[in-house]
């Protein structure tokens, strides 16, 4: 298991890096717009602090695969490690097997069913993003479709690994390390936010 920090502010990144075993940075566009800054100045900021080894997810804005395509790759030029997200829309689908196609690393986002996951995992998705505190804002079960993904990936021995992401407080990041553990076995439930430096 690893944890990422789901945030741009960069004295949050800072302190959190300093204090906490984190692998990397997630953003997405509400996160970005936040901060008030142009996203090429937040992206390359981030990358100072974080240093070249940990990983930077950003997140493509349009809802055309063929645009999706061409914002991961200005954003590829702007980082070249950078991990693109893409939300799981029918458009997202088909840019995640364009973008793969390219190389470039994609974490699939907005995750609200295991089949959602399922198929950006065929789709060429390297880390697939369930959102648990909205799944169970509309009486889902966050936790449950995070542990059936991890348990698909194993079935069908995917390359891919749960990051699980939407989390508002600390019951529900533990209910689903328990299930990353306890029903795939195979450490690859990845945890994304945080809330350990509010
Ligand atoms: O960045 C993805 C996810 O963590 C967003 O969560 O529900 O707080 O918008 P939310």
């Amino acid at each position: 298991m690893i944890y990422m920090l789901d945030t741009a502010n960069l004295d949050a990144i800072k302190k959190a890096v300093d204090l906490y075993p984190i692998v990397g940075v997630t953003t997405n566009p509400t996160i970005i717009a936040k901060e008030n800054r142009p996203l090429r100045d937040i992206i390359l900021d981030i990358r100072e602090i974080i240093g070249p080894d940990r990983m930077l997810h950003a997140q493509v804005v349009s809802d055309n695969a063929d645009v999706m395509l061409e914002e991961a790759k200005a954003l590829r030029k702007l980082d070249s490690e950078i991990i693109v997200k893409v939300p799981v829309t029918p458009q997202g689908i088909k840019a995640m097997k364009l973008i793969s196609a390219e190389g470039i690393r994609i974490t699939a986002t907005a995750i609200l069913t295991p089949q959602q996951a399922l198929m950006a995992a065929m789709a060429g998705a390297e880390f697939l993003a369930p959102y648990v505190n909205r799944l169970d804002n509309i009486c889902g079960d966050g936790t449950q479709v995070a542990a059936e993904m991890a348990h698909l990936i194993d079935v069908y021995q995917l390359d891919a690994k749960v990051l699980a992401a939407s989390f508002k407080n600390v019951q529900q990041v533990h209910e689903v390390a328990k299930a990353g553990y306890s029903r795939s076995q195979s450490h690859r439930m990845y945890l994304t936010n945080c809330w350990f430096i509010r």
